[in-house]
């Protein structure tokens, strides 16, 4: 963030995840895998799943209340809502548009983003361009995800690792010397086919002929992903703490996206920072892609690992291929 723009910063936090909770050892009767394997490669022992009839916008509901409690914001003070999702409720209209109506949010600007798991930090960055030029006074920022939804059940591979949850961000002008320092967004296109959902969009719309061949549920190229992953956080990571002009040793706490304890790891080491100031919470959620960092951040918050004055590291991965960075004072 330039100085001569205002300061601005999270000052309130919520989550939500759905009661229903689907272990490894349910996982076992579903496909060809074991509690074992789960954890050894991944680190996960459960994830919730959503009931049926509950969509997106329901949980975002149910994490952006606490996080306007914990803000002292009336929903009818917002002036911007952001939802970062690849699970929307529908194509459009939006979710956060669904949201603001839900809230009684009714003089918010409401729009959705659609890159994966770097979609809340994105988001946060979006609303607090708009917060630091003075646009806005106060944003709702979510992350939220039914993955279950576009799970394929029967793809060993990919369902033991993904879960449903939404965390909530209010953002709003903060003291000087607070908030968000510096962030480091960017996307590599050229392994857009890692992480996708082939059907259902223009290039191939729905039809009998895609639900039968099961492309409307969520491929990844797990090996190349990971690969990826460790490359970026790293990378990003470091740019965005020399973007704000402090050194490794500064931060202290990293909230990465939960998508692999392994993945953590291997970030840890060549960050450099102890792995005792990583937030990690995958064993009991799962990938909660866009929600997955604010939802841990909530559980950091609330649990008192953040305090005034922590320097904060955001780092995480996802479709596009996509990586987010961003370092915050609190
Ligand atoms: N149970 C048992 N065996 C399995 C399972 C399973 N659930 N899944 C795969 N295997 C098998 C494979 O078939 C393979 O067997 P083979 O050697 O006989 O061929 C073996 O295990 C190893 O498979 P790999 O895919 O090489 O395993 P790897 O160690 O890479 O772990 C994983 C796979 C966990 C997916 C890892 O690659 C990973 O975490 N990648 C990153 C994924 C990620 O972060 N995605 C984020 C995107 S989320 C989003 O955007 C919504």
């Amino acid at each position: 963030m330039k100085r001569d723009l205002r300061p601005v910063g999270i000052v309130g936090t919520g989550s939500y995840a759905p009661a229903r909770v689907l272990t490894n050892f349910d996982l076992e009767k579903m496909v060809d895998t074991s509690d074992e394997w789960i954890r050894t490669r991944t680190g996960i022992v459960e994830r919730r799943i959503a009931d049926p009839d509950v969509a997106t916008s329901d949980l975002s509901l149910a994490a952006a209340r606490p996080a306007l409690e914990s803000a002292g914001v009336e929903a009818a003070d917002l002036d911007l809502i952001v939802v970062a999702t690849v699970t929307p409720d529908t194509f459009f209209p939006c979710t956060a548009s669904l949201l603001q109506q839900a809230l009684g949010a009714t003089r918010a600007a409401a729009f959705d983003i659609l890159v994966g798991c770097t979609g809340f930090v994105y988001g946060l960055a979006a609303a607090a361009a708009l917060l630091a030029t003075e646009t806005y006074d106060r944003a709702l920022v979510i992350g939220a995800e039914t993955l279950s939804k576009i799970t394929d059940w029967q793809d060993r591979s990919s369902c033991v690792l993904f879960g449903d949850a939404a965390g909530a961000a209010v953002v709003a002008p903060v003291a000087e010397g607070c908030g968000i320092l510096a962030h480091s967004l960017g996307n590599d296109g050229s392994n857009a086919d890692a992480l996708k959902i082939p059907a259902g969009g223009s290039r191939l719309p729905a039809s009998q002929e895609t639900v039968a061949d099961r492309l409307h549920y969520l491929t990844m190229n797990g090996p190349e992903v990971f690969k990826f992953a460790v490359r970026v956080m790293t990378e990003s990571s470091e740019e965005a703490v020399s973007r704000a002009g402090l050194s490794m040793s500064d931060i202290d706490i990293v909230i990465p996206h939960q998508a692999n304890l392994r993945i953590i790891d291997a970030a840890a080491k060549r960050l450099n920072i102890p792995y005792e100031h990583f937030v990690r919470n995958l064993d009991r959620y799962g990938n909660t892609s866009a929600a997955s960092i604010p939802l841990a951040l909530d559980e950091a918050v609330r649990d008192g690992r953040v305090r005034p004055g922590s320097h904060l590291l955001f780092s995480s991965f996802g479709a596009g291929l996509s990586w987010a960075a961003m370092v915050l004072r609190w």
